[in-house]
């Protein structure tokens, strides 16, 4: 089969082998991936891939199961099915495990369901399952035009939450448009007071935050009594003072995750969560996939260099 490899930083379309389903496993005929940040990162040598995971990027996929492995039940070959991924997204076939296979959500094609697993899968976990976020509350959303910001928006206003969003002001008039309540300019405005007069004071109830270090202080300034903060990435750094008493003041919540290189048994769980709580809401139309553009896989470093612009609104698919 071909994959895209990573050779000295640049992504090149190679005949690779096949791989061979293993115990509890599935191989898809990859229809389609999509683009994440960590595949950019993965690229420039900065976020090497977990122990046990394919070299080659691509977190999530669409596709049709090709071959059914030892000890898999309730899956078969011809299965029109996407998929959560630890690596090998942008290929022609990948093993994954059976509990990281999810089904294609009615009204949605085989090409832009692979827009959602990842984001589905790590929106839901923090959130919802971590963070408890409850109908009435407010999200604030940093990167509200990221491929997670623009399924967050949509998850929280589905769930009956007040959605705030930091992004470029260019992308605003989208960001309303997918239930933003507010979008804020985090290049001209400041988002903490900006939140604060938007909730009468009050400030957010969850966070979910892709910026870290740099917005850690002012995360706690703007969240409200009982708040939840939950960084997901580190692109204003990793590094940063807290002062503690403004959180304890709080009663106040700061954690992580990350979920690539969470054991298969949590990525089940979470798969299993969103299959439940999320699918319903993306078949009724009121979760829906957000692509700003497709690229042929062999392609994908022109996808890359359309992420590292920023330009993007959304999610970057790359279609065999
Ligand atoms: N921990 C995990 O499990 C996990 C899983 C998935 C993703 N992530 C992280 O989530 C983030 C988004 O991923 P993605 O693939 O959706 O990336 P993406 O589409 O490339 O989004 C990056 C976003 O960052 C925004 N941004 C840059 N500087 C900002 C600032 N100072 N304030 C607010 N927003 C700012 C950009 O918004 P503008 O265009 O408006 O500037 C852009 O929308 C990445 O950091 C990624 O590593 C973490």
């Amino acid at each position: 089969m071909h994959a895209i490899v990573i050779e000295d930083k640049h992504l090149v379309w190679a005949e690779v082998p096949d791989p061979e389903p293993a115990e509890g496993e599935v191989i898809v005929d990859v229809t389609a991936s999509a683009v994440n940040r960590a595949d950019v990162l993965q690229r420039q040598g900065l976020y090497p891939p977990p122990s046990g995971a394919s070299d080659y990027p691509g977190l999530e996929c669409s596709g049709v199961i090709s071959a059914v492995g030892p000890g898999v039940t309730g899956h078969h070959v011809g299965e029109r099915v996407c998929a959560l991924l630890a690596g090998g997204g942008y290929a022609e076939r990948v093993a994954v495990p059976a509990g990281q296979l999810l089904p294609v959500p009615a009204g949605l094609s085989l090409v832009e369901v692979a827009s959602l697993p990842e984001v589905a899968c790590t929106v839901w976990s923090n959130v919802v399952d971590r963070d408890r976020l409850r109908p009435g509350e407010t999200l604030l959303v940093h990167g509200g035009g990221s491929g997670i910001g623009t399924f967050a928006i949509q998850l929280g206003a589905a769930l009956g939450a007040r959605v705030l969003v930091t992004a470029r002001a260019e992308k605003h008039e989208r960001l309303r448009a997918l239930g933003a309540d507010l979008a804020i300019d985090y290049q001209t405005q400041d988002f903490v007071r900006v939140v604060r007069d938007h909730t009468g004071g009050r400030g957010a109830d969850v966070v979910l935050d892709i910026i870290g270090a740099k917005y850690l202080a002012r995360n706690v300034e703007a969240l409200a009594v009982e708040g939840r903060i939950t960084v997901i990435g580190m692109q204003g750094g990793r590094a940063a003072e807290l002062d503690l008493s403004r959180l304890m003041a709080k009663r106040g919540r700061v954690s992580s995750t990350s979920l690539r290189a969470r054991p298969a048994a949590d990525k089940a769980r979470i798969v299993a969560g969103v299959r439940d709580q999320v699918w319903p809401l993306v078949a009724a139309g009121l979760v829906k996939p957000v692509i700003h553009s497709t690229f042929a896989l062999a392609e994908a470093a022109e996808a890359h260099r359309l992420m590292e612009s920023g330009d993007h609104f959304g999610k970057i698919l790359l279609q065999r």
